[in-house]
């Protein structure tokens, strides 16, 4: 007996389920965000018995054993490899977030022509493009001999019959997941229930199958994926694609991933012929440098396991407010008001009187605690107008006490900075370095205060 489809109000934004409409949701408190759906009971593949079935007894197993590496399919794109740990999964579902124009539907076209080319069957549907304008990007591209099989589809059926038909697709790309509709259901596209269900669909396809499957989700204006959380819960990895319009720099960042790490990131460049690798992150963020203003601070990067080197650069000028202004881009703010408070307590450098901006060039978004020796060398720079050494690079945390804090990969660190014409590092006067890294000169630093008196002697 079919179950009764029953009526119920879900929020758009977390998925909590309530038998009326309320105009505040009780789940997240965000306003206006439950919407009327209908819920026509467990939707199949959720792994709930029907009413009435006992379930059966499956085969426990022990921790030990011989399992094997899931295959991988490499994907031409290294900066991919990279991200998703040495190639996407068959079988695995990954979901790709950005913001719109940011270059996702260029990247995934690629992705399927590269793989296109070795002999793999790349199937993209497309459901916010016709089919013509992605032969045109093609064209574009230079792509219009890879045999990549498109779609200009959205009916999550007709997609699962596409996929189905002849032979086992290696990939699937579904551009976006919000545009899918199932006819099973009433809700409208986009609603939490039609992604769930076309998520749980495709995703039940692609692991019987094989197929590694890739979906597109937008942002929502404060950068998360739209939709609930479940969809990010259901898929095996999830990516971010990020980077400014204003910007040709582009950054594949993992967010989970079930099959790697999550801390690598991919560095790709947006350019005519659209996305290209970038093998080499620090040459690219430090391109333009100009080593004579003051206020710019060359900080020795870590991300995943590649060094990158990035400019940092400060702002600070005499205030007319009585309430300072304090902006950052590419940082932390509340790092940056612990430096500022750090310099004012132990090293007696006040910003008081001052605003202060700071800016990681490139676009790039830093999170390591490493980088404060370098925003502190580039405001204390600023500060005092005078221009810090062109061959300086600068890591190191800093503590509440002004105390300089040893960083994780300082070989790494150093290697790449002696690689790219460095030819001083100020970093923590703490922690060994195993390798020695040839040449370069190692100024090793207590205390932020002996930077601060030599960079801002007249405080
Ligand atoms: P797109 O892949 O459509 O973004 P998304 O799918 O994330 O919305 O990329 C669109 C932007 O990329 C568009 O503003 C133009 C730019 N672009 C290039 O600069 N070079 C290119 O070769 C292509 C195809 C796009
Ligand atoms: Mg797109």
């Amino acid at each position: 007996m079919a179950r009764a489809a029953k009526q119920s109000f879900i929020c758009q934004n977390c998925a909590t389920t309530s038998p009326r409409w309320v105009g505040k949701c009780p789940g997240c408190e965000e306003w206006n965000s439950l919407v009327e759906e209908t819920d026509a009971g467990p939707p199949p593949g959720s792994g709930m018995t029907p009413k009435g079935r006992k379930g059966a007894v499956v085969r426990l197993e022990a921790l030990t054993g011989n399992t094997e590496e899931a295959p991988r399919l490499a994907t031409g794109l290294t900066e991919l490899d990279r991200v998703t740990g040495g190639g996407i999964v068959p079988g695995s579902a990954i979901l790709i977030g950005g913001e719109p124009g940011i270059g996702k539907s260029t990247l995934l076209l690629q992705l399927a022509a590269s793989l296109a080319r070795t002999g793999q069957s790349a199937l993209y549907f497309s459901g916010e493009e016709a089919t013509a304008q992605v032969r045109l990007r093609a064209e574009r591209l230079g792509l219009t001999d890879a045999p990549v099989a498109l779609a200009s589809e959205t009916n999550l059926a007709n997609i699962l019959a596409t996929a189905a038909d002849g032979d086992r697709p290696d990939l699937i790309i579904i551009d976006s997941i919000q545009t899918l509709w199932s006819d099973a259901l009433e809700a409208a596209p986009g609603t939490v229930s039609q992604m769930r269900a076309a998520t749980q669909g495709l995703i039940r396809f692609a692991k019987q199958a094989g197929s590694a499957l890739i979906l597109v989700g937008h942002v929502t204006k404060e950068g998360q994926i739209a939709g609930p959380k479940v969809i990010e819960h259901m898929v095996d990895t999830v990516l971010y694609f990020e980077g400014d319009r204003g910007n040709p720099f582009r950054l594949l960042r993992a967010i989970k991933n079930r099959f790697g790490a999550t801390d690598e990131i991919g560095v790709f460049e947006m350019a005519d012929e659209g996305l290209k690798e970038v093998a080499n992150p620090s040459e690219l963020f430090l391109g333009d440098r100009d080593g004579e203003a003051p206020g710019a601070a060359v900080f020795a990067g870590i991300e995943g396991t590649r060094p990158v080197l990035v400019e940092i650069q400060a702002l600070v000028a005499p205030s007319g407010l009585g309430t300072p202004r304090r902006a950052v881009v590419g940082w932390d703010s509340s790092r940056l008001s612990m430096i500022l408070a750090v310099l004012d307590a132990r090293c007696g450098v006040s910003f008081a009187a001052h605003d202060v901006y700071l800016n990681v060039a490139g676009g790039l978004k830093i999170v390591e605690p490493a980088a404060d020796l370098a925003a502190a060398a580039a405001l204390l720079s600023s500060f005092s107008g005078a221009p810090l050494p062109k061959e300086h690079v600068y890591f190191g945390e800093v503590s509440l006490s002004g105390a300089v804090r040893a960083a994780s990969h300082m070989a790494t660190r150093l290697r790449e900075a002696e690689k790219l014409g460095f030819e001083t590092a100020v970093l923590p006067a703490a922690g060994d370095i195993k390798k020695k890294a040839a040449s370069i000169k190692l100024d090793r630093v207590k205390h932020l205060k002996q930077l601060a008196d030599t960079l801002a002697p007249c405080q």
